[in-house]
């Protein structure tokens, strides 16, 4: 029985080794910044089985952009393959518009947590000076000011007309200390579950398509193709004919013999042949990962230097004092402000709060599946 289980799983990794000539189908291809492989594909460049539905790109203005389906097209600034995140930006440069009219279902991308936010119309010459607006939505005579607080919303709503509350994503939660949300030019940070190329990615594997109609994923050896440009193809091409030549033979051979061993095996040899995602491993780091740490609230320093919550004057990480215009970030769950570069560095090493040692990674409010 343990021979013929051996046996069989040899079987599949000459099953795997065959698939391979499939993802080099599919070499990764360049637009502008992003290296651009699987799930993802380039329309027009890579077939259509180098990709997954719901992650075609095309390629405008040395810029790959991505087109949700209901939410319009942004441009990618990155995409992190291992960790399944993918970077975005507005054509415009107006992201807070996009917010508008923002949703996520039909697509396969998610946002790690959202806040909602009161939009209000107000006249220029009231906000202006006083409260935080957001420029891209402004225009000489009305201002544009969102709120989380409910307080605050309803403080001015006396002065302003209501546009609309709605959740914004967690990356583009920059606050002005005033509690508006100001426009500065922070990136939409989305990720995705499906497919779940992470440990191949982590393995250096190829990730891809085993079985492109059933949509069963592949972790295929060696790194990814990027590389095989087409100019030194030929020689590879030759290399390649005479080795499947050789190869089909013997994989015939091969499967003929294996599949005689696996029936005399019965039941343990049916099961095994499953190309399928390899289990997650136990988490590897102890800190977390930078779309969690993005999505916390962060916030720029005025002239009053005031911070939210229960926090001093001075950064407990660093023991410098805070200063106008500087960038803090909260913790979400304890309210502990720090400078930012400070606790993203303490962040991405542990998972902890340094000031209270509350774990911000297991509230429920900030669900992100990259955080084992
Ligand atoms: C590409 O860039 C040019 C010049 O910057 C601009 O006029 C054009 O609208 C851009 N095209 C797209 C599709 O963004
Ligand atoms: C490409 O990368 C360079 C340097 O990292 C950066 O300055 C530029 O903005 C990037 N371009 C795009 C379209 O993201
Ligand atoms: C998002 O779009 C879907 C499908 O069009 C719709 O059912 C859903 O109500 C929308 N959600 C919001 C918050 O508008
Ligand atoms: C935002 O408001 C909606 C509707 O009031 C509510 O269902 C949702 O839970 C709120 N989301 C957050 C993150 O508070
Ligand atoms: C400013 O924006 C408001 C609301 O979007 C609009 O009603 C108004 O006509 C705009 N004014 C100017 C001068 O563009
Ligand atoms: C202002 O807030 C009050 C209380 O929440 C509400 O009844 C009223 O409709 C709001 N006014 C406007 C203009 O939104
Ligand atoms: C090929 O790989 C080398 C080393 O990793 C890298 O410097 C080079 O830019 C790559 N070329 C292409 C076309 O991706």
């Amino acid at each position: 029985m343990g021979i013929s289980k051996n046996l069989c799983n040899l079987f599949c990794i000459f099953l795997f080794t065959k698939n391979l000539s499939a993802t080099e189908t599919c070499p990764t291809k360049t637009c502008g910044n992003s290296s651009i492989r699987f799930p993802f594909r380039l329309q027009g460049q890579q077939p259509q089985n180098c990709g997954f539905p719901g992650f075609d790109l095309t390629c405008t203005n040395h810029s790959a952009a991505l087109k949700l389906p209901n939410s319009g097209t942004f441009f990618v600034r990155n995409i992190n393959y291992a960790m399944q995140q993918i970077q975005m930006y507005d054509p415009e440069n107006c992201l807070p518009r996009r917010i508008l009219n923002f949703n996520l279902s039909g697509s396969p991308f998610l946002v790690p947590f959202y806040e909602n936010f009161t939009f209000l119309n107000c006249p220029s010459d009231f906000a202006r000076s006083r409260f935080t607006s957001i420029d891209c939505l402004s225009n000489s005579t009305t201002a544009v000011l969102a709120t989380s607080s409910k307080s605050l919303a309803d403080y001015i709503n006396t002065s302003c007309s209501y546009i609309t509350t709605l959740p914004v994503p967690g990356s583009l939660l920059v606050l002005q200390d005033d509690g508006f949300l100001s426009d500065l030019s922070q990136d939409l940070q989305l990720y995705w579950n499906t497919p779940n190329c992470e440990d191949c990615e982590m393995q250096g594997g190829t990730c891809g398509f085993a079985d492109s109609m059933n949509q069963v994923i592949g972790c295929f050896s060696g790194p990814h193709q990027g590389n095989l440009s087409y100019s030194d193809g030929t020689a590879l091409h030759v290399l390649r004919i005479i080795s499947i030549s050789i190869a089909i033979p013997i994989i015939s051979c091969a499967i003929g013999f294996m599949l005689f061993i696996c029936y005399l095996g019965g039941r343990h040899g049916g099961g095994t042949i499953t190309p399928a995602v390899l289990p997650r491993p136990e988490a590897v780091t102890t800190g977390l990962d930078q779309s969690t740490i993005e999505s916390y609230t962060k916030l720029v320093l005025g002239e009053s230097k005031r911070l939210p919550g229960p926090n001093g004057i001075t950064c407990p990480i660093c023991l410098s004092d805070y200063c106008t215009k500087e960038t803090i970030r909260c913790i979400p769950e304890c309210k502990h402000c720090f400078h930012a570069e400070c606790i993203d560095e303490w962040l991405r090493n542990n998972s902890t709060c340094p000031v209270c040692r509350n774990s911000p990674a297991s509230s429920p409010s900030t669900q992100n599946p990259h955080v084992a």
